[in-house]
């Protein structure tokens, strides 16, 4: 079998890209490797910048988005027990939206099946051959057997742990990586959020989130060691701990059942080029952030975007000018998402071999931060989006 554009996981960045291109009819096939109901209930983060949302509705998948969002104006700084409001709407006039996700990879996989779209589950890919050839071959294990097909280009959405980073050249590829001495016990609580927008604390005993996810549903995450004992967190001990954390004078933490709870470690990870012959990365394959600026997805988002403008250049008007720049300019904007989340991770939380100084320098930054108008511009403009450079024609 012969698909011009062969997609590698349906994540977020696979499922987004087989949908634009399905809009300007340009055919794909994509291959994930584990179940529909497991990549749609995998927990992820819920914050969406103005270009995400922007991009889901001009595509046509933003009718649930739109009806179930929340809109914040800003966040909450917590700082030594006290909450320091950051109004974005009047510091650069836009805000955030939250939405799940998770509810986001649910709307676009929804999309493509009902349009019986050609997306493959539990068929993981185990080798991308070819590359540097007009042709490569994907091969993919499917109902206990072997399959290969040839694609005119591999679009490699397949996250942090997939095949097709693997299948770059190792003397092309150079990879950067920190990790974090820290994880995010994260839990989801049927409690009202406290807040009406989300508040990120820093404290002695680590970084607090307070997030939501609808007005009765809440998200909260504590700073914890990368391989907490999740059996030593009761219920009881992590809602104390999370009003020790966020708590300010007159201001109640609501508390409530928690459903769910699992402890994440950080790292920041970024491969160099995005491609290789005909061979793009998108999304988690190439990049990975903390969590502390929830630019996973919007990350994801304006690669696809610009892919698939390149891609739409491509084959409709056979103009490669696009594509022979893509890794160049989701280079650039990531290295930018990633100097926001590295240097917020470090500003909010406590490092436990951190030395004095540093201690104080991160301190510093959070104060220059809750008392000066010009770093709440720029804090800002980095927590809302970065502009998204190239949009499909859609
Ligand atoms: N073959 C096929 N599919 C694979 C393979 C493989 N060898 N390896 C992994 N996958 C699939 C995974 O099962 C997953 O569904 O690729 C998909 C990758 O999805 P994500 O990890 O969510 O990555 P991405 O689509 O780039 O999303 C980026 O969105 O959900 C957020 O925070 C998340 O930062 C992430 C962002
Ligand atoms: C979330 O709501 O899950 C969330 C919010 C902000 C973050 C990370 C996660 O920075």
């Amino acid at each position: 079998m012969h698909v011009p554009v062969a997609i590698v996981g349906a994540g977020p960045s696979g499922s987004l890209l087989a949908w634009i291109l399905r809009l300007r009819g340009i055919e794909s096939i994509v291959l994930e490797a584990r179940s529909r109901e497991y990549v749609e209930q995998r927990i992820r983060a819920g914050v969406l910048e103005q270009g995400t949302v922007d991009m889901l509705i001009k595509a046509g998948i933003g009718d649930r988005l739109k009806k179930e969002h929340m809109y914040h104006r800003g966040v909450c700084i917590g700082y030594r027990n006290r909450h320091y409001m950051l109004d974005f709407e009047e510091l650069i006039g836009r805000g955030v939206t939250v939405y799940g996700q998770q509810e986001i990879t649910r709307d676009l996989l929804g999309a493509l099946a009902k349009e019986n779209h050609n997306v493959i589950y539990e068929a993981p890919v185990v080798a991308i051959e070819d590359i540097d050839s007009d042709r490569p071959a994907v091969r993919y294990e499917h109902n206990g057997r072997t399959h290969e097909l040839t694609a005119d280009i591999v679009a490699g959405c397949d996250g942090f742990h997939g095949a097709s980073r693997k299948a770059m050249p190792a003397d092309v590829l150079k990879a950067y990586e920190t990790v974090y001495p820290f994880g995010w016990l994260g839990v989801l609580a049927e409690a009202p959020p406290s807040k009406e927008v989300a508040l990120f604390s820093h404290h002695e005993n680590g970084f607090a989130l307070l997030s939501m996810r609808s007005p009765t549903i809440s998200r909260l995450y504590l700073q914890c060691a990368p391989d907490e004992d999740l059996s030593e967190w009761s219920d009881g001990r992590i809602w104390d701990e999370l009003e020790t954390r966020l708590g300010a004078p007159g201001w109640t933490l609501e508390r409530g059942p928690i459903l769910q709870k699992e402890v994440t470690p950080l790292r920041s990870f970024f491969s160099e080029p995005m491609q290789h012959g005909r061979l793009f990365l998108a999304g988690d394959a190439a990049h990975v952030v903390p969590p502390t600026g929830a630019k996973g997805l919007n990350s994801a988002v304006a690669d696809v975007s610009v892919l698939s403008a390149a891609l739409i250049d491509h084959f409709t008007k056979g103009d490669e000018a696009l594509l022979r720049r893509y890794s160049d300019i989701a280079l650039e904007r990531n290295w930018q998402v990633q100097r926001f989340s590295w240097s917020n991770t470090a500003m909010y939380h406590v490092y436990p071999d951190r030395s004095p100084f540093d201690a104080r320098m991160h301190e510093a930054q959070l104060r220059y931060l809750i008392g000066d108008r010009s770093p709440q511009i720029v804090y800002a403009e980095n927590h809302t989006g970065l502009p998204i450079s190239h949009w499909p024609e859609i």
